[in-house]
């Protein structure tokens, strides 16, 4: 059986089915995605499989988690909406003894993000909000936007969900205003007004 079918499959016996078909769904638009911009298809498939193994903690147990392994505190505070990859990424680096460095950081980096972040982390973050199973105003643009331009698509999609998060009044990433800086810098343009 092929590595990322065995990580799916231990997945499924840890997540709710919804969670479960997502992160296939991640999976497969990853490598997709990797395929068309020169990134390793087969990391950023075990990546989709992989990258929302801790999503479904209760927020008292990311936190634990969080303390445990030294991860820095979100803006938001230690809940598992924001740090759940991170909090994958050192449970499956210290408790399960997966040491693929690459597929690791796609998978701390998919929710926030960094700038400086790898292409293969950057095809699993724009894999997570493009998926075909994701619903929501402006996802069938990104989709084309996405078969055009890496950069654009991410650009597009940050700059998205930074506006919604701040109708919720959210607190934003320091690490995901810096990326879409990046990414707005690297297109030629210069820093797009968020409001
Ligand atoms: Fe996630
Ligand atoms: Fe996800």
């Amino acid at each position: 059986m092929p590595e990322w079918l065995e990580w799916a499959e231990r997945l499924r016996r840890r997540v709710s089915l919804p969670r479960y078909y997502h992160s296939l769904a991640v999976a497969d638009t990853a490598f997709l995605l990797a395929e068309r911009w020169g990134a390793d298809p087969e990391r950023a498939r075990l990546a989709g499989i992989l990258h929302d193994w801790a999503r479904e903690l209760p927020d008292e147990e990311t936190a634990a988690l969080a303390r445990r392994y030294d991860l820095p505190e979100r803006a938001g505070g230690f809940r598992t909406a924001l740090l759940h990859g991170p909090v994958a990424a050192a449970i499956l680096r210290e408790e399960l003894g997966f040491d693929d460095e690459a597929v690791l950081e796609a998978i701390e980096l998919h929710t926030v993000g960094r700038p400086g972040m790898s292409r293969l982390a950057r095809v699993v973050w724009l894999a997570d909000a493009v998926e075909p199973t994701r619903e929501y105003p402006g996802v069938e643009e990104l989709r084309r936007t996405a078969c055009e331009s890496l950069e654009e698509a991410m650009a597009a999609a940050l700059r998205s969900s930074i506006r919604f998060l701040r109708s919720q009044g959210a607190l934003i990433e320091g690490d995901s205003l810096r990326l879409l800086a990046e990414l707005d810098a690297g297109q030629g343009r210069k820093p797009a007004m968020l409001h």
